[in-house]
């Protein structure tokens, strides 16, 4: 099993280096420089993070492996809600790679609830991939990512993402621990970002 996800993972970051469907609003080569380190900055960290988590908490490691993996799935084509959506691709792409559909159901769920909107986390996996999403985000090369590509001022930027971290800080962090590790990165992004509003 663990051959095949790594397989997978490995197909994934393909997908990511060399996006195919060319939707986004950039130019080929800068689209490929997106999704490339959109892979490196925020998925691997999301796969790192969830996979440390899988083990601390006693897991089901191989459904948050592959919730990590394919969580944000429909970024990559701009489909939206990437949630919604990227749980029904993912389901699909696990069937299709010989998966069982247990595991299939568990990931889809994973992938559903990562957002913590309309549908949010109730098992131990969900929160978890949940979390490290939100961890991952507080990396500071995501952040110079998100500025280096966004099409609003940086004023605007600044107050959105402000209340980015405020969200992904308070209410997508479901462990004491890994909420405390955090906890510096929270407050000096925080206060990078107050620096102008
Ligand atoms: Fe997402
Ligand atoms: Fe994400």
């Amino acid at each position: 099993m663990k051959e095949k996800i790594q397989q997978l993972e490995n197909e994934i970051k393909v997908l990511h280096e060399n996006p195919i469907e060319i939707k986004y609003r950039f130019s080929e080569t800068e689209n490929k420089e997106f999704f490339g380190l959109f892979w490196k900055f925020h998925i691997k960290p999301v796969i790192e993070y969830s996979k440390q988590m899988a083990e601390k908490y006693n897991a089901d490691y191989e459904a948050v492996w592959l919730g990590a993996i394919m969580h944000d799935i429909c970024r990559l084509t701009e489909e939206n809600p990437h949630d919604e959506l990227g749980s029904k691709k993912a389901f699909s792409v696990l069937i299709e790679k010989g998966f069982n559909e247990n595991i299939a159901k568990k990931v889809s769920n994973i992938i559903l609830t990562h957002r913590c909107k309309k549908f949010p986390p109730k098992t131990l996996e969900q929160k978890i991939v949940a979390s490290a999403d939100a961890m991952a985000h507080f990396l500071s090369p995501f952040y110079l990512w998100l500025f280096r590509y966004s099409n609003k001022n940086f004023e605007e930027s600044l107050g959105k993402y402000i209340n980015k971290i405020d969200r992904d800080f308070n209410e997508k962090i479901f462990f004491a621990d890994e909420k405390e590790m955090i906890k510096k990165e929270y407050e000096v992004l925080r206060k990078w970002f107050e620096y102008k509003i």
